[in-house]
């Protein structure tokens, strides 16, 4: 296979570095250790660009940019960090905080917790909107796995992996605006899905406590979400292990 090379210059924050064409500029960012948030992205998935949590500033362009959904381009001149940027994402965070119910002391994911993570390196010491957190009745329905609708951030990574990796394409997105919730096949119980294959990818990316495993306690849950990119490009580069050098 034909070396890719690095064929655009970009610059981070004042400081130049390569970039390959067609990468977005969070992937450039990140192949340079260039630190921006994210949540919705993640390695190996469809962009979906909804939650905005990397938001970065181009030149010559006012409005901020969702790094994960921007692809780069020559000369491109990004801003990571700025006291606008800065604002932005806590404000975007704080309000994803008051949109569910997310008490970090009762979760199964808390210390295991993407949203937490992205809470603290933005900085969010308490949240400044009030709180909508509607009930929203819990999915137990599933023998193995558990879905908590009131801690769900609506980023799609289990709708993508079940659709994109496992090709089941057991959940999707129902209802708009505020009363939009995720749904498990034709809005039955996760339990009566007969799409699911248990394959547990949804648990494993979830970036907060919404998926979990069945019988987890407060802190127990662990996901996973690096296989996905291990996965996907194994899957791409056709990588698989020919079972006949295992015999
Ligand atoms: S366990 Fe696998 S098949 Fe079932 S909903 Fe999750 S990703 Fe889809
Ligand atoms: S259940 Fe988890 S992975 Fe799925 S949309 Fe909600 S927060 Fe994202
Ligand atoms: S990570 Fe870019 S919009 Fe969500």
């Amino acid at each position: 296979m034909r070396e890719r090379r690095p064929t655009l210059d970009v610059s981070f924050d004042g400081v130049e570095v390569e970039a390959f064409g067609g990468e977005s500029v969070l992937q450039c960012a990140r192949r340079h250790q260039i630190e921006i948030p994210s949540l919705c992205y993640l390695e190996g998935l469809s962009v979906w660009g909804g939650c905005r949590v990397c938001v970065v500033e181009v030149a010559e362009d006012p409005r901020p940019r969702p790094a994960c959904a921007t692809p780069v381009t020559a000369d491109m001149e990004v801003t990571t960090h700025s006291p606008r940027l800065k604002e932005y994402r806590k404000a975007i965070v704080e309000l994803l905080f008051a949109e569910g119910n997310h008490v970090c002391a009762v979760c199964v994911s808390n210390g295991n917790c993407e949203l937490q993570d992205v809470a603290v390196s933005v900085g969010m010491d308490h949240v400044r909107y009030e709180s909508r957190s509607p009930l929203r009745l819990i999915d137990a329905s599933h023998p193995k796995y558990l879905f908590d609708p009131n801690r769900c951030i609506l980023c799609t990574r289990c709708v993508r992996v079940c659709d994109e990796i496992e090709g089941a394409h057991v959940w999707d997105i129902g209802s708009r605006g505020q009363h939009a919730v995720l749904t498990t096949d034709l809005n039955q119980p996760w339990g009566e899905s007969s799409s699911c294959t248990w394959c547990g990818k949804c648990v494993a990316v979830c970036p907060t406590g919404s998926l979990s495993y069945q019988g987890s306690a407060v802190g127990e849950m662990q996901h996973h979400p690096d296989m996905i990119a291990r996965l996907a490009t194994a899957r791409r580069e056709g990588e698989w292990i020919d079972p006949e050098e295992l015999s």
